[in-house]
C-alpha cells in the first residue's frame, strides 16, 4: 500500500510525473530514426493516454472531494510503463546500422509489442477510473465492468467504484460497502486502506438522505470490529461526527449510530473518553428515558429534593434546545412527532442499544460515569429496571453495575452519586433490592448483587434488610448467584468497612454462617471458593465468639483453606492468621496444625 509520504503529495503532483513522461515519450517517438512505424503507433497511444491523464488532472482540480485513491494507485504502474516506453523510443534515436544486429532488432520489436499491450491496459484502466469518478455518473448505475487491473486486484475493482460513489453521496453504494464489510476481514482491511472511511463519515455528516446515513453508519459499524480500524475512524474525526449525527438523526439512524458508539467504546478505552467529551451520554440518557414518566418521581420526592429535580428540568430544556426530545413532559416538536410515530419495536430496539452504549461508556470511566449520573440517569434506570423486562432491563442493570463499580473505586463519586438519601440513589437501591428479592434469573440477579456489593460502605449499620437479602441468596441453588452474594457480603465485613461488626452480626443473625458453610462444602472448585472462605475469615475476625461459627466448624474450614489461599494471594495472610487466632481462642477443641 502507498506509504504515507506518497499520500502527502497532492494528486496534481502525483499526476505530473506520468504527464511529463508521456510528453517525453511522444517527443522521442517522433524523433526516432529506426522502428518508425512502431514509434508512430507508440506516439499515438501515449498521446491518447496523456489526454486521459490531463482529464484526470482536471477532474481532481475541479473538486477536492474527488476520490483520488485509484489514480494514485494506478499512476505507480503507469509511470513504470512510461519509463519503459521512453527507454525504448530513445533506443531508436539512430538509424538502423550494422551495429544493431538481427537479434537486438528482434528483442526491440518484442519490446514494442509488450509496451503497447501495457499501455493498452493502462488506457482501459484509466478510462474505467474516469468513468467511476466522473460526476456524470452521479445518477448512473455504478460501473461494475472489470478493468484490466482487476485480474491482479479483483477486490479493488469492487471497492473503488463503491467508495467513489459514496463520495458522491450515494446511499446504495454505502449499503454495498456495508455488505462487503460484513463479509470478511480482508474486505474490511481494503476498504479502510483505500480510504473508504472519510467518505462514509462525510455521508453521515452531510447527507440529508436517511437511507444514506443509515447505510454509512452500518458500514462503519461493520468496519469497527478491530482496534486499528476503530482508530482510523477516530482519526478521521469520527467521534465528533458520530456524536453530532446522533443528536440530530431520526430514530432509525440513531439505532445504527448508538451501536457504532458501543462498539468503538468497547474497542478502545481512549475513545470511550472521547465520546464522553462529546457529551454523547446526554442524548443516550434522553433517548433511554423518552417514555419514562419522571413526574411520578417529582410528586413522590417533591419535598425531599427540589434541587436535583430542578437540574433535571434544566437538562431536559437543554436537550430540547439541541433538538433532542426531552423525556417526561409533553413538548411538541417535529422530532417528537416522528418519535411518537415510530413503531414500538424500533423504539425498544433503540432503547436497548442506548442502555448497552451507556454500559460500555461507563465501564472503568469516572468522567463518563459522572456525566451519566449528572443527567439523572439513575432515575431513568430505576424506572426501567422496575417496569421493563428482557434485554432492556438487563442492560440497564449492567449500567447501574458499572456505575457502582466506578463508585467503589472513587469515594467522592460514590458519596456524590449514591448517597442513600438522594431520591435517585434511593430509587436505584430500591430496585436493586427488589431484583435480588423477587427475580430468579441469574443474569438479572447477579449484576444487582454486584452493584450492592460495590456500594457496601454506603450502608449504615442499622440498614439490615440489604444484608438479609444477600444472606438469603447465599442459599440460591444457582452456584454463581450464591458465590456473587458471598463476594458482596465480603465487602460488608472486610476491614475497610466501618460497620463491619454490625454487618457481621446481622449475617450471623440471619443464619448466614450455616448457609455459607453449606456453600463452601457444596463443591470443591478450589479458587472460586476463595471469596467465601475470606468472608468466613472476616466473620471470625469480627464476631469470632459466635456459637454459629463453632457449630459450623469454621476453624477447620479456615485452617484447611489457609495454605492454598495464602500461597495464591499473600495479601490474605493477615486475615487468615487473625481468623485462626480468634477461632482458636473462642472455640474449644480447635486443632493447632493449621498455622499460616
Ligand atoms: C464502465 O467503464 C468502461 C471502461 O472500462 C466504459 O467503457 C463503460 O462505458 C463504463 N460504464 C459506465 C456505465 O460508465
Ligand atoms: C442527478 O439527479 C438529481 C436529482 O434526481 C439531479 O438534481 C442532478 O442534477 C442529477 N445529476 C446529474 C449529473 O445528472
Ligand atoms: C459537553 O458539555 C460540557 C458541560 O455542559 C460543555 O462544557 C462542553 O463544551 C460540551 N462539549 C461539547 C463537545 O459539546
Amino acid at each position: 500500500m502507498a506509504p504515507a509520504a506518497e499520500e502527502e503529495k497532492s494528486i496534481q503532483e502525483v499526476l505530473s510525473l506520468p504527464i511529463l513522461l508521456a510528453d517525453r515519450v511522444i517527443k522521442s517517438a517522433h524523433e526516432a530514426e529506426s522502428f518508425k512505424p512502431e514509434n508512430s503507433d507508440l506516439a499515438r497511444q501515449v498521446t491518447h493516454l496523456s489526454q486521459l491523464l490531463r482529464s484526470a488532472a482536471r477532474l481532481t482540480t475541479a473538486s477536492t472531494a474527488v476520490y483520488d485513491r485509484p489514480i494514485r494507485r494506478l499512476s505507480v504502474d503507469l509511470t513504470k510503463t512510461l519509463d519503459r516506453a521512453l527507454n525504448l523510443a530513445r533506443k531508436c534515436r539512430h538509424k538502423k546500422t550494422h551495429v544493431l544486429h538481427h537479434v537486438l532488432s528482434i528483442t526491440t520489436s518484442a519490446d514494442f509489442k509488450k509496451v503497447s499491450t501495457l499501455i493498452d491496459s493502462s488506457l482501459a484502466d484509466i478510462k474505467w477510473v474516469l468513468s467511476i469518478l466522473s460526476p456524470d455518473s452521479e445518477n448512473a448505475t455504478i460501473n461494475l465492468s472489470l478493468p484490466p487491473f482487476a485480474t491482479t486486484d479483483p477486490i479493488l475493482a469492487w471497492v473503488w467504484p463503491y467508495i467513489a460513489a459514496v463520495h458522491m453521496g450515494r446511499a446504495e453504494a454505502a449499503h454495498e460497502l456495508a455488505i462487503l464489510a460484513r463479509d470478511n476481514d480482508r474486505n474490511k482491511k481494503i476498504i479502510v486502506e483505500e480510504n473508504g472511511v472519510p467518505p462514509l463519515l462525510k455521508l453521515l455528516k452531510e447527507s440529508s438522505n436517511l437511507d444514506a446515513q443509515k447505510a454509512a453508519a452500518a458500514a462503519l459499524y461493520n468496519l469497527a470490529d478491530d482496534p486499528c480500524r476503530v482508530r482510523v475512524i477516530a482519526k478521521a474525526l469520527g467521534v465528533q461526527i458520530i456524536a453530532k449525527a446522533l443528536s440530530e438523526a431520526p430514530m432509525k439512524v440513531q439505532v445504527n449510530l448508538v451501536d457504532l458508539i458501543s462498539r468503538m467504546s468497547e474497542m478502545d478505552a481512549g475513545l470511550r473518553e472521547e465520546f464522553g467529551r462529546e457529551n454523547v451520554t446526554r442524548p443516550l440518557v434522553s433517548i433511554l428515558g423518552m417514555d419514562v414518566d419522571l413526574e411520578e418521581f417529582k410528586e413522590t420526592n417533591a419535598r425531599k429534593s427540589v434541587n436535583s429535580l430542578d437540574s433535571l428540568v434544566q437538562i431536559n430544556n437543554e436537550l430540547t434546545k439541541k433538538g433532542v426530545r426531552r423525556f417526561g413532559s409533553g413538548v411538541s416538536s417535529r422530532k417528537e412527532k416522528e418519535r411518537e410515530a415510530e413503531s414500538p419495536g424500533v423504539k425498544l430496539r433503540l432503547k436497548i442499544s442506548c442502555a448497552m452504549a451507556l454500559w460500555k461508556l461507563a465501564r472503568g470511566s469516572l468522567s463518563n460515569s459522572r456525566k451519566i449520573t449528572e443527567t439523572k440517569a439513575l432515575l431513568v434506570l430505576a424506572k426501567i429496571i422496575e417496569k421493563e423486562r428482557g434485554e432492556l432491563q438487563i442492560s440497564s442493570l449492567m449500567v447501574v453495575m458499572e456505575l457502582a463499580e466506578v463508585a467503589e473505586s472513587n469515594a467522592d463519586y460514590k458519596r456524590a452519586c449514591f448517597k442513600p438519601h438522594s431520591p435517585a440513589a434511593k430509587a436505584v437501591l430500591d430496585q436493586l433490592l427488589r431484583v435480588i428479592n423477587e427475580e430468579t434469573d441469574a443474569p438479572l440477579v447477579i449484576p444487582a448483587i454486584k452493584a450492592i456489593g460495590c456500594l457496601a460502605t454506603m450502608f449504615p449499620a442499622k440498614e439490615k434488610r440489604i444484608v438479609e437479602r444477600l444472606v438469603a441468596q447465599l442459599g440460591n441453588t444457582n452456584r454463581d448467584v450464591a458465590s456473587e452474594s458471598a463476594k458482596a457480603l465480603g465487602k460488608f465485613v472486610c476491614k475497610e468497612n466501618y460497620n463491619r461488626v454490625e454487618h457481621s452480626k446481622a449475617i450471623v443473625e440471619y443464619n448466614g454462617v450455616a448457609k455459607l458453610m453449606n456453600l463452601i462444602k457444596r463443591d470443591n472448585r478450589g479458587e472460586s471458593r476463595l471469596d467465601e472462605v475470606v468472608l468466613l475469615c472476616n466473620l471470625a475476625v469480627n464476631v469470632g465468639n459466635s456459637k454459629e461459627l463453632e457449630e459450623g466448624r469454621a476453624l477447620s474450614v479456615v485452617e484447611g483453606a489457609a495454605r492454598n489461599a495464602v500461597a495464591q494471594n499473600p495479601d490474605l495472610r493477615e486475615v487468615f492468621a487473625k481468623a485462626i487466632h480468634k477461632l482458636t481462642i473462642y472455640q474449644a477443641g480447635g486443632n493447632n496444625h493449621g498455622h499460616v
